[in-house]
């Protein structure tokens, strides 16, 4: 005896409103989208946005005053944190690949944004939260000068 096969052949008919199947074609449909989407989402969670400028970075004149002004009392307007209070505090030089190796987008922002504060090797090594004064667009924008001080 042959089965009833009542969407055999039909084609198209699986769309159909009242389709038993189309719940199921919509929810897959949307996984599909949605997928590559959600496991970005979950690599910038644990992995995060490398931090390198593009090539041919030219920072603007803008930011690396903010740099000067801001940053280069402790990380020196090169980077090297040859300062009074890089070398104080231990300050690593900004100009040597190590420096950046576990350093992310994300991560940069925060720790810019929400400060830091921790003892290294014996010095206490302390940067003030910045986010009272810097928006998290400029902060990224520091981060990447700051990352062009180090050359491949
Ligand atoms: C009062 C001193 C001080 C100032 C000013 C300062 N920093 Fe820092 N910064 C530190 C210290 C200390 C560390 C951690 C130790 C190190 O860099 O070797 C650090 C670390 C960082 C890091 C590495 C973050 C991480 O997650 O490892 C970045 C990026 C950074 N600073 C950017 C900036 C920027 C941008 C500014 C200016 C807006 C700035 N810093 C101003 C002291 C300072």
């Amino acid at each position: 005896m042959l089965k009833k096969r009542p969407y055999a052949g039909k084609g198209l008919t699986m769309f159909r409103r009242s389709s038993p199947f189309r719940p199921f074609l919509v929810l897959s449909l949307f996984a599909l989208l949605a997928s590559p989407v959600l496991r970005h989402a979950a690599q910038a969670e644990t992995t995060g946005t490398p931090l390198s400028p593009p090539a041919g970075y030219k920072p603007e004149k803008k930011i690396v005053r903010l740099w000067n002004s801001k940053c280069a009392t402790c990380h020196g307007e090169d980077g090297r944190g040859h300062t009074e209070q890089g070398k104080e505090m231990g300050i690593d030089d900004m100009t040597k690949a190590a420096y950046w190796k576990d350093v992310t987008v994300e991560r940069g922002r925060k720790t810019v944004l929400e400060g830091l504060k921790r003892t290294l090797n014996g010095k206490e090594q302390e940067m003030k939260p910045f986010g009272d004064r810097l928006t998290p667009q400029q902060v990224d924008a520091l981060n990447l000068y700051a990352v062009s001080f180090f050359k491949k």
